[in-house]
């Protein structure tokens, strides 16, 4: 089917966007970044094919899918490796209010790996073709790739992205390092060159976007400063140091705790809905208590907590 609305046509160059990160990225923090200053788009965690047309995984897939007026535009990514199941998960995604559908073909998770998905993908290309073909079919939605540049060598980026780029994609994002280097070394920037030329040769419709080690708003305006054919950047850890990479601007230490205190609120309104464990809540304390004197003793008690209602105890009798 062919789109008649493409999102990735209406952002202008160069564009931001929050990477998916599975447990960090979820509808709370979202809103968080969406606070702090947003991206010109969201992604959702990935979510697998499987697990949303299986009757024990649908729930639990829809909550992963759920968004809220803040997020949009967003795009839903998926992950998986069976076809047919690529193809009913894409005919649901428009009506769920999504821009656009991602594939994940870059996450080195052995998991993911030995269940053939994610970064596996790049080592059955005529499955990830035909994974892509399965889910365009079913939707107008324009579909992406999310990949990396190889699985074990860097070689290898050449042939796979020549193959992507063969799929009349709508957007490519592209993690500057293989599988093998996990994150391990630092992105591979001086490919960009190469991979440009690829692209324009290629694909010049598909959106390139660049991927890995980018922190912030002035680290990708840098990059695009000498690599202006670069449509779109991608910031995933950065938001650990700074939820306000996204803006030019370096939160205060007022800022980092009004953000907290909207990070707890938005964990709540989620929770009366589904259960949500409290535990997990915790990993972001860093984000917001970093770098002031008394920031570690503040995180330690915070780690004591069991509830978002002590965590706001602790908070109030801090003073900023
Ligand atoms: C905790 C965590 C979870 C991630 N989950 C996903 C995911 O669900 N889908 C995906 O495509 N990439 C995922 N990634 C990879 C990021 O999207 C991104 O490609 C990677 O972190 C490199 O970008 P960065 O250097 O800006 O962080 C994850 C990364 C982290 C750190």
């Amino acid at each position: 089917m062919k789109s008649e609305k493409n999102i990735w046509n209406e952002l202008k160059k160069p564009f931001l966007i929050l990477a998916p990160m599975e447990g960090v990225t979820d509808i709370a923090f979202r809103q968080v970044i969406a606070k702090a200053g947003r991206p010109d788009l969201f992604f959702t965690e990935f979510t697998n094919v499987s697990s949303y047309v299986s009757e024990k995984g649908r729930e639990n897939a829809l909550e992963r899918l759920k968004i809220t007026p803040s997020d949009s535009p967003i795009i839903a990514q998926i992950w998986g490796k069976n076809p047919d199941h690529f193809s009913e998960i894409s005919s649901a995604l428009e009506s769920l209010g999504f821009s656009g559908i991602d594939i994940n073909m870059g996450c080195p998770d052995r998991h993911v790996n030995r269940a053939g998905g994610g970064a596996a993908m790049i080592k059955t290309p005529e499955l990830a073709i035909e994974c892509i073909n399965r889910a365009k079919e079913t939707t107008n939605l324009p579909v992406s790739v999310k990949t990396r540049l190889g699985y074990t060598y860097l070689d290898e980026w050449k042939e796979w992205l020549t193959l992507l780029l063969n799929q009349n994609l709508s957007a490519l994002t592209i993690h500057l390092r293989t599988r093998k280097e996990m994150s391990k070394v630092p992105a591979h920037f001086e490919l960009i060159p190469e991979i440009l030329k690829l692209r324009n040769e290629i694909a010049p419709e598909t959106k390139l976007i660049i991927n890995g080690d980018i922190k912030d708003k002035s680290e990708a305006e840098k990059i695009y400063e000498k690599y202006p054919g670069i449509d779109g950047f991608m910031i995933g850890r950065g938001v650990f140091q700074n939820p306000f990479c996204f803006t030019d601007h370096l939160g205060t230490k007022t800022e980092l705790f009004e953000l907290l205190n909207f990070h707890l609120d938005k964990f709540d309104e989620e929770s009366k809905e589904t259960y949500h464990s409290f535990e997990p809540l915790k990993h972001y304390f860093k984000i917001y208590l970093n770098n002031f004197p008394g920031a570690s003793e503040i995180r330690n008690k915070l780690m004591q907590t069991h509830s978002t209602k002590e965590v706001r105890e602790i908070l109030k009798n801090f003073s900023i």
